[in-house]
């Protein structure tokens, strides 16, 4: 394990029970931005699991990451109240615009589009997080938009 992902630390200030594991796979997450596949390994010994049990509890939640965030990441919430009122054309417009599907990164590697169930803000959904802004009542036209700027700030940098 390098350096840079020494979780020595969050281990040991832990539990090391089975239910501990969600605790400690949000504190390396806080920590290092993603929880890399080579802690696996150290974090399932800590909770007496095996390494494809914390793989497969780490891959249920998508709120956990294998792999660092890109420059920009752009959430889409389609929880019921955001679905409700269009976060679906959202979603969709944001696909087109980055030629990417919810999941996947731009083939420059600067833009995560990922999506939600829940934001907590719903009433004023349908709602977008940009690199962690919240943008309120977004439609599709303004999802397009707020993207293209991200690529405009990209091709100045
Ligand atoms: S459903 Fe979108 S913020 Fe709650």
């Amino acid at each position: 394990m390098s350096d840079s992902f020494d979780i020595r630390d969050i281990l040991h200030e832990a539990g090391s029970r089975p239910r501990d594991l969600v605790g400690i796979l949000h504190r390396i997450q806080d920590r290092f931005g993603h929880v890399p596949a080579s802690v696996l390994p150290a974090v399932a010994k800590h909770v007496r699991m095996t390494s494809s049990e914390v793989y497969g509890v780490l891959s249920f939640y998508p709120r956990f990451h294998l792999r660092p965030p890109a420059r920009h990441v752009v959430e889409v919430c389609l929880g019921t109240a955001c679905h409700v009122r269009g976060g679906d054309a959202v979603a969709e417009e944001l696909g087109r615009t980055l030629a990417i599907r919810p999941g996947e990164t731009t083939t420059d590697g600067q833009i995560d589009l990922r999506t939600v169930n829940c934001l907590g803000c719903c009433a004023i959904g349908p709602v977008l997080h940009v690199d962690g802004r919240f943008e309120a009542r977004v439609t599709a036209g303004r999802a397009r938009e707020i993207v293209l700027g991200l690529r405009r700030v990209e091709r100045k940098a």
